[in-house]
């Protein structure tokens, strides 16, 4: 059952379908309970979309990861396993860096390929992509993204797509999202040395990536020296040295 003002905007045109599926979305988002109500579609992306709902009255981002049209070529349907699966790690990673205190979205609940969080915007607008803004003060923008992705290190999560696209602004500050091809760093395990090393890889990709953006700026990170610092702390054992 379609919530009753979904099924105005969807009469009224006033819901866009961007996809086949959209409908069968918007019911599975609200037969499983995440939202009690869709506003509508956010951003449309190559493996997920994202929706405005509402849970109650408050408002809430609901992740929907793509069963059947995805940036994978060939057109088979991908299976709701791998896409759940996905679901689960990016809560948890999201779960993980919130409770270490980083800036992300609260994780509120999963089902399935679908994540529930806190929504970052107002009434009016989502937040913005740092890739979108123009910054009045960036040195203080850059510093706090450096130490949210220290935070986000010491709570055990290395965000794994890092670059101005997955931050938001929000509120003044660095928000950080989309962490599926996120790297657990908390437990090491059976090669903690091959794990700091792909730590250390991620880490100096999404630094590198952050200082594209802050080119025109004239600023950087510097990356080597950060990342250094970052993989020390997380080598408890002393692997590396
Ligand atoms: N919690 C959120 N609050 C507000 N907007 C969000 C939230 N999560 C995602 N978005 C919006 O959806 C877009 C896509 O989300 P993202 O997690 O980066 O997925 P992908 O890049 O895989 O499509 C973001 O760029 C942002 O505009
Ligand atoms: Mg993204």
């Amino acid at each position: 059952m379609l919530d009753k003002s979904v099924q105005w905007r969807i009469d009224s045109g006033s819901m866009r379908f961007e996809e086949p599926g959209y409908r069968t979305t918007v019911e599975g988002i609200l037969a499983t309970g995440l939202a009690t109500e869709v506003v509508g579609l956010l951003s449309a992306g190559k493996e997920a979309d994202v929706y405005l709902t509402r849970y109650h009255g408050g408002p809430l981002a609901v992740k929907v990861y793509r069963l059947y049209r995805t940036s994978h070529r060939g057109g088979r349907p991908v299976k709701l396993d791998r896409m759940s699966w996905l679901a689960a790690y990016e809560f948890e990673l999201l779960r993980m860096a919130w409770k270490g205190g980083a800036r992300v979205p609260t994780p509120a609940k999963r089902v399935e390929n679908m994540l529930a969080m806190r929504y970052l915007g107002d009434e009016d607008r989502a937040a913005p992509r740092l890739q979108d803004v123009r910054l009045d003060d960036p040195e203080p923008a850059l510093a706090a993204i450096v130490d949210g992705v220290v935070q986000m290190a010491v709570a055990g999560v290395v965000h794994g797509d890092l670059s101005a696209f997955n931050i938001l602004l929000y509120r003044g500050e660095p928000w950080f999202i989309d962490l599926p091809d996120g790297f657990r760093v908390d437990r090491l395990g059976a090669a903690p040395w091959r794990r700091l090393q792909q730590a250390s890889d991620l880490l100096t990709r999404g630094l590198t990536a952050v200082n594209v953006y802050f080119r025109k700026y004239g600023l950087s990170i510097e990356v080597d020296g950060t990342v250094a610092r970052i993989v020390e702390r997380l080598d408890r054992r002393g692997v590396l040295k």
